[in-house]
């Protein structure tokens, strides 16, 4: 399948696996550039620029395809030294940056001399506007049912995606929700040029989590992920555990009034390390998508791609023209 997107980062097939902080190591990366798609290093998962050039160096060990690498631009006050992960990247020969959080648009200038191609992930027509103003290559237009942070705004992809192909003139991929060949012959109807997926590829042979974890997503249906942060404007979509319970409560006692400090003990960052990586379920919040209500297995990479090409493939001549034959 050739599309805007597959011949912009010179991947076989229009799927991209989105940064996912204590997932996004060289082995996944690896494991979905090899089987066609984009993967894509968790920069700030690496504890120093060094460790990133050491991340960029073991992936480039198990593949010679195109890798990405995810940097994400945090709301803190002590904000990472992102020029020095940029110049990791760019040292790695590394040539597609994700971007999210926080617009690139002062990092643009560094990325560009360097040839790097720039895909920023955001979840409103407004900021993929923007993105594509500053110089972005490519969005990654992430709706309200994504795991991780769906913004403010509680568009779903049913009306963002068309919004987004009226408005942009860059290619996007559609991300949140995406788990499957429906998802991605659904994305390309509503315009976009292929899908990001983060939640689906955690739970994959390759991933590089607690099995736990992936037999989590097996056993949860869509209900079960929770919205926390949202009255510190930090929204995060995750799944629920004992946690996420407490988080929620305290929200509903303090209201508009609760604080960082109130839940910070629950969410800290270094703490779904623990659920990720040590795979104790409770103990932390850890973010995922809704789409887990649509993962019954934990087949390989290449397996999970190659079975959504062929039954896009499947979707698109026999369901879909099938319908117009009748
Ligand atoms: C466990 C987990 C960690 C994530 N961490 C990041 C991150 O560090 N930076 C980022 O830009 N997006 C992050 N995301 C978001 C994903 O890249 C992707 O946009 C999102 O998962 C898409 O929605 P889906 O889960 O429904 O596929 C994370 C998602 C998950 C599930």
């Amino acid at each position: 399948m050739k599309t805007r997107i597959t011949e912009l980062f010179g991947i076989a097939h229009p799927i991209i696996q989105g940064g996912m902080h204590y997932v996004g190591y060289a082995e996944l990366a690896a494991a979905v550039s090899n089987a066609g798609g984009l993967g894509i290093i968790t920069a700030l998962t690496q504890p120093t620029p060094k460790d990133m050039a050491r991340e960029i160096a073991r992936c480039r060990e198990m593949t010679d395809k195109p890798i990405g690498v995810n940097l994400t631009f945090l709301p803190s006050f002590s904000a990472p030294p992102y020029p020095e992960y940029i110049r990791a990247i760019i040292d790695g020969g590394v040539k597609i940056v994700e971007t999210a959080g926080r617009s690139p648009e002062q990092h643009m200038p560094q990325l560009k001399a360097a040839g790097i191609k720039v895909i920023h992930k955001c979840t409103s027509v407004r900021h993929s506007l923007k993105a594509e103003r500053i110089g972005c290559d490519a969005v990654s237009v992430d709706g309200f049912e994504c795991g991780g942070h769906p913004g403010e705004d509680d568009v779903p992809n049913m009306i963002l995606l068309p919004r987004a192909a009226e408005a942009l003139k860059i290619p996007f991929v559609a991300s949140g929700g995406m788990a499957d060949a429906r998802s991605l012959v659904a994305a390309l109807s509503l315009g976009a040029d292929g899908m990001n997926m983060g939640t689906r590829f955690i739970a994959t042979r390759e991933a590089p989590v607690h099995d736990n974890v992936k037999q989590a997503l097996v056993a949860a249906d869509e209900l079960q992920t929770r919205l926390i942060m949202r009255p510190l404007r930090n929204t995060e979509r995750v799944l629920t555990n004992a946690a996420v319970e407490q988080i929620v409560a305290i929200e509903r006692d303090k209201g508009a009034a609760t604080t960082i400090e109130d839940i910070r003990h629950l969410v800290a960052g270094a703490k779904s390390r623990r659920v990720l990586q040590e795979g104790e379920m409770d103990a932390a919040a850890w973010s995922c998508g809704m789409v887990a209500g649509l993962i019954h297995d934990i087949p390989t990479c290449k397996e999970l791609i190659d079975r959504i090409m062929r039954e896009a493939g499947q979707i698109i001549r026999q369901r879909l023209g099938g319908l117009l034959a009748a």
